[in-house]
């Protein structure tokens, strides 16, 4: 067995935490306090070809691996969270949904141009109640022939206002339940599609979160994704590769706050003596590096398995689970070695504990990985 990265991941690697420290970091606190969506960090992503690592370097992608991916998701992530879950969103839901079930044509229409960053993604699966219980969908999609006509709410859509195409997932025959339902291809500025409100949230303030209102917005046929009643299996083979990605920020929070606890803990001085020279800090520092170090085996063995063909849905689940579960217990821990200094802003670890909590709820709260788990252990 071989834990080592290759020269290729080192380099990406390498890249993204150049990149972070030096486009990310300036700025990270303002854009936190004031909400403010990172257009000109997403613009240089693009670039770099962030935003569609894993898609095939014939629609415009980086053609790489994902643990390439979770490599610089976790570097993005120490530094800016809100950053990270754009490059999330869009390279595992939006990409990758569109790469794998997508027809030749939607590729070359969307794909091509999502991949390189000329235009953002995000993915619309939840609604007021329709959360966790993902087959309860509201949003209808009514089949008239050439066209269906869409008509509902979606909440907590990230990229929601700042995205170009939509991955919409609605009800279009709800006798079917789960099997009545499609997924489909929105753009903005569709007659009858309207950005809500963006929401004031606790953490990764400077991602762009708004509720979608859909209004007898028309979708042409050749905008659905897959065969008929295809859309419930679509939303979740996707967020099984989701929730790689946010294991990985997760997994990443963890260590930017863990890094930042460490390096304080070396110039903070108590009692006549570094910080870091008292047990109680020292413990604390072996607690947090062990357990960062055994999620980052559970994100890496996840996303192995997505590049060695193996399924993922439990890896990717465990990996998620335990991740965000060390991301909050780690930045509550940085906190606390930093003290009262650990509480102001401009100290970064307040931010990344309020960053870490999201980590347990989008693409499936805990409970939901716990169901996905315990569902593939038992189901033989
Ligand atoms: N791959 C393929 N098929 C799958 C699947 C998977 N990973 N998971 C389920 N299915 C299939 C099942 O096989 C079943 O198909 P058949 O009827 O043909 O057998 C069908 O889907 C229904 O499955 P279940 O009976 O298991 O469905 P369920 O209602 O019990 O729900 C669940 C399962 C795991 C709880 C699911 O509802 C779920 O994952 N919920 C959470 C949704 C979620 O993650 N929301 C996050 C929103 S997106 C987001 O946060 C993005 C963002 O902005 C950052």
């Amino acid at each position: 067995m071989d834990f080592s990265l290759s020269e290729e991941h080192l380099m990406i690697r390498d890249a993204a935490r150049d990149f972070a420290r030096t486009e990310l970091l300036p700025g990270v606190i303002e854009r936190d306090n004031q909400q403010k969506f990172p257009a000109e960090q997403v613009k240089k992503m693009g670039e770099l070809g962030f935003l569609g690592m894993m898609v095939d370097p014939k629609y415009g992608g980086g053609g790489m691996d994902t643990v390439s991916y979770v490599l610089v998701m976790e570097e993005l992530s120490k530094i800016d969270a809100s950053c990270s879950v754009i490059v999330s969103v869009n390279n595992s839901l939006v990409c990758y949904g569109l790469e794998k079930f997508g027809t030749e044509e939607q590729k070359q229409k969307y794909l091509t141009k999502l991949a390189t960053g000329e235009k953002l993604g995000a993915f619309c699966l939840s609604e007021p109640e329709a959360g966790s219980d993902a087959t309860s969908q509201r949003t209808t999609a009514i089949d008239k022939g050439d066209h269906y006509v869409l008509n509902g709410t979606k909440n907590w859509i990230t990229n929601g206002g700042s995205a170009d195409f939509y991955l919409v997932i609605a009800q279009t025959d709800k006798e079917k339940k789960h099997k009545g339902i499609n997924a489909f291809i929105v753009e903005k500025g569709w007659e009858g599609f309207e950005v809500g409100p963006k929401e004031d949230k606790l953490g990764i303030r400077g991602s762009d979160t708004h509720s979608l209102i859909f209004n007898d917005v028309k979708v042409p046929k050749e905008n659905r994704i897959g065969e008929d009643g295809f859309g419930f299996k679509f939303a979740m083979k996707t967020l099984s590769g989701g929730r790689i990605g946010i294991a990985s920020q997760a997994l990443g929070i963890a260590s930017g706050a863990y890094d930042l606890a460490r390096e304080y803990s070396k110039v903070r001085k108590a009692f006549g003596t570094e910080i870091c020279n008292h047990q109680a800090i020292a413990f604390k520092l072996a607690d947090m590096h062990t357990s960062i170090e055994a999620a980052r085996h559970l994100v890496m063995k996840a996303a192995w398995d997505k590049d060695q063909g193996n399924n993922y849905d439990m890896s990717g689940a465990m990996a998620k689970l335990y991740a965000s579960q060390v991301a909050m217990d780690v930045t509550v821990e940085a906190v606390q070695v930093h003290g009262g200094n650990g509480y102001v802003k401009e100290y970064h670890v307040e931010r990344l504990m309020r960053d870490a909590k999201i980590t347990q709820i989008y693409e499936g709260t805990s409970e939901i990985q716990k169901i996905v788990i315990s569902r593939g252990l038992l189901q033989d």
